[in-house]
């Protein structure tokens, strides 16, 4: 399962690049919100530091399928191929959505609540599918059931989308869907950071490390311990 950092200010996503290995940076307009900044002048950095082969995935606002496309063609050439033109998933959206992959350029499908809209999306030709698993779940539906069954409609249907399950609020809801094998998680860094979270496994290393002091002496390691 590939796992993207689903943020766009830079610290944040340079402190997860520096520890987990992660396959790219996913997107929203909300999220380009809270960076504060210029929307191409943030998105270059963000490419520019993790570099051209790596997934970028930038939403577009046009609710008409002519706009989606533009700002789609706009996207990719600011942006480089390599980057994911995020779509809504509406009637419009499923008409950009065919345009641009029929043109060749990867499109994720996005906003994604149920099960047929995924089915959709991917009979219209999108790369990745966006289920939005904790807001699902805030409707009173379970996202992580709903998402395992677009995974399993893209297998049984022959159909070459992924899942880029997004929206997480726990470690859990990551967990169950990287057990399932889906394609892709986004997930923003503190979630990233709390699947490895642990106090039993941080005391386990306070008293390892002790338990060396009191042996060699205070601040010693394996590089200087006589
Ligand atoms: C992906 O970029 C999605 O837009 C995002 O994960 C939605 O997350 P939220 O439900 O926490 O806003």
């Amino acid at each position: 399962m590939k796992l993207l950092v689903d943020d766009a200010r830079i610290e944040e996503i340079r402190k997860i690049y520096e520890c987990y290995s992660v396959d790219g940076v996913t997107t929203n307009p909300s999220i380009l919100a809270k960076s504060g900044g210029n929307p191409y002048e943030v998105l270059k950095e963000i490419r520019a530091f993790i570099a051209e082969d790596a997934e970028l995935h930038v939403q577009v606002i046009s609710r008409d399928s002519d706009g989606m496309v533009a700002e789609g063609h706009k996207i990719i050439a600011e942006l480089g191929r390599n980057t994911y033109v995020k779509i809504p998933t509406v009637p419009e959206g499923l008409k950009a959505m065919r345009i641009l992959s029929s043109e060749g350029y990867h499109v994720t499908a996005t906003t994604i609540y149920t099960p047929m809209q995924a089915f959709l999306a991917a009979k219209a030709g999108a790369d990745y599918a966006a289920p939005y698993v904790n807001r699902i779940d805030d409707l009173g539906s379970n996202g992580i059931d709903a998402t395992r069954k677009m995974h399993d409609i893209f297998k049984y249907n022959g159909l070459k989308t992924q899942i880029l399950a997004a929206s997480f609020k726990n470690s859990l809801q990551v967990q169950e869907l990287c057990e399932y094998g889906v394609g892709a998680c986004t997930v923003a860094p503190n979630v990233i950071e709390g699947l490895i979270r642990n106090a039993g496994v941080s005391s386990a290393i306070d008293v390892f490390v002790k338990d060396f002091e009191s042996l060699c002496g205070k601040k010693k390691t394996m590089l200087d311990c006589k």
